[in-house]
């Protein structure tokens, strides 16, 4: 156990072997963490668990650490199983414990659990007195599920926020003071961008209600990763700047090629970016991490994606990070289209077709080769990345 803080112990479980998470669709390079956190007042709560497959090492902490007998509360600020997973092994030993989480909370573990265990439901401003701190519950709807909460633990000034301000970063340390700040901060937007984007309108008015609450916040321990206690309140500022749409005025060129010839249009337009100022990332989709490609795609402004044509359609690769994208609902980017064919060309127009459904705005024409580019080719290229660097920086 770590005290965070007077009688506030961390006993969650570090995960380093996590390579993917919520199946495959999260790349976690640096593993994980399932924070769970105890607080030993007067009355002994436990707040969240930990992923099933620590379920057995994580009970039998707690029955050395306290005795299990000893736990009065149980809170599940959210029911997803990375942090709920053990709770159906914990509450085999104590099956009477009440269990504090919101309406959906008790629903969701109803559904998945089929137990109906002592279920405490509460909604935003209800409280749960320990003894000297007071525990002050604050549902969280689609953040960024239908169930989520968030838990202050008055008098300690200790936000127990769940997913939110998390990161997927196992640490040998676990304060935000202690690790490499580009480490951190590249997790947190990570999750962010993939996890929260299409909830930022929600992301916003939460900050709002929870800074009208003007409440002392000393600490704020998400449920993954580092626990922001050095400034804690820094990690929410971020939050409110990448829920207002976004971006770091650069362009991010996403393409897959079948024989390079996607790819020599690819690096021709990025010249094109660079000679007008703008700075371009390139991503060959068939090689890049799709997770850290999205993270690119939120902190840039200008989206130019190519394909090869194939079959009348699009690689696989590049419809696969297209519908991702979709679903993320960014907001505020512009984006145009590209690729080369050697018969029927469909791909570009495939590809800026779903860049507006995914809501970008399509700022320049389409450009597309048929096959290998010639020198005049690879130049037109580059003036239509002059061009789109120019439509770009009148949109930013
Ligand atoms: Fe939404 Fe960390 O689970």
């Amino acid at each position: 156990m770590l005290e965070l803080k007077e009688k506030i112990y961390w006993v969650g479980v570090k995960d380093w072997e996590l390579k993917r998470f919520h199946g495959e669709e999260y790349s976690t390079h640096r593993g994980s963490s399932y924070n769970s956190y105890l607080i030993k007042d007067k009355k002994i709560a436990l707040v969240d668990t930990v992923w099933t497959p620590f379920h057995e090492g994580f009970v039998a902490d707690l029955e050395k650490e306290i005795g299990l007998n000893n736990i009065e509360y149980i809170i599940i600020n959210h029911t997803e199983q990375d942090h709920a997973g053990s709770l159906a092994y914990l509450m085999e030993k104590i099956p009477d414990t009440p269990i504090y989480c919101t309406k959906n909370g008790a629903s969701m573990i109803k559904g998945h659990f089929h137990k109906d265990w002592n279920f405490k439901v509460v909604k935003t401003g209800d409280s749960l007195e320990l003894g000297d701190y007071k525990l002050v519950f604050v549902e969280m709807p689609m953040l960024h599920w239908p169930d989520s909460m968030a838990t202050y633990v008055a008098g300690a000034n200790v936000l127990l926020s769940n997913d939110a301000f998390g990161q997927h970063y196992a640490s040998p340390y676990m304060f935000n003071d202690q690790v490499d700040q580009g480490e951190l901060f590249q997790e947190a937007v990570k999750y962010y961008a993939n996890i929260l984007t299409p909830f930022s309108g929600l992301v916003k008015k939460k900050i709002k209600e929870i800074k009208e609450l003007n409440v002392p916040i000393d600490m704020i321990a998400p449920s993954h990763g580092i626990i922001w206690r050095d400034n804690p309140l820094q990690i929410v500022e971020k939050y409110d700047l990448w829920a207002s749409e976004y971006d770091e005025g650069t362009a991010a060129i996403l393409y897959d090629t079948m024989w390079g010839a996607t790819k020599k249009m690819a690096l021709s337009i990025a010249k094109g970016l660079e000679k007008n100022g703008i700075g371009v990332k390139v991503f060959n989709l068939g090689k890049i991490d799709k997770n850290d490609v999205l993270t690119e795609v939120f902190k840039a402004k200008g989206i130019i994606v190519g394909s090869s044509t194939i079959n009348k359609g699009i690689l696989s690769s590049t419809a696969s990070i297209l519908e991702i994208i979709k679903g993320l609902k960014f907001k505020g980017k512009v984006a145009t289209a590209f690729g080369s064919y050697g018969w029927s060309g469909e791909s570009p127009k495939i590809v800026e077709q779903r860049l507006t459904d995914a809501g970008f705005e399509i700022i320049q024409e389409l450009i597309k080769v048929k096959y290998d580019p010639t020198p005049e080719n690879l130049r037109e290229c580059e003036a239509f990345g002059e061009q789109f660097a120019l439509k770009m920086k009148e949109h930013m």
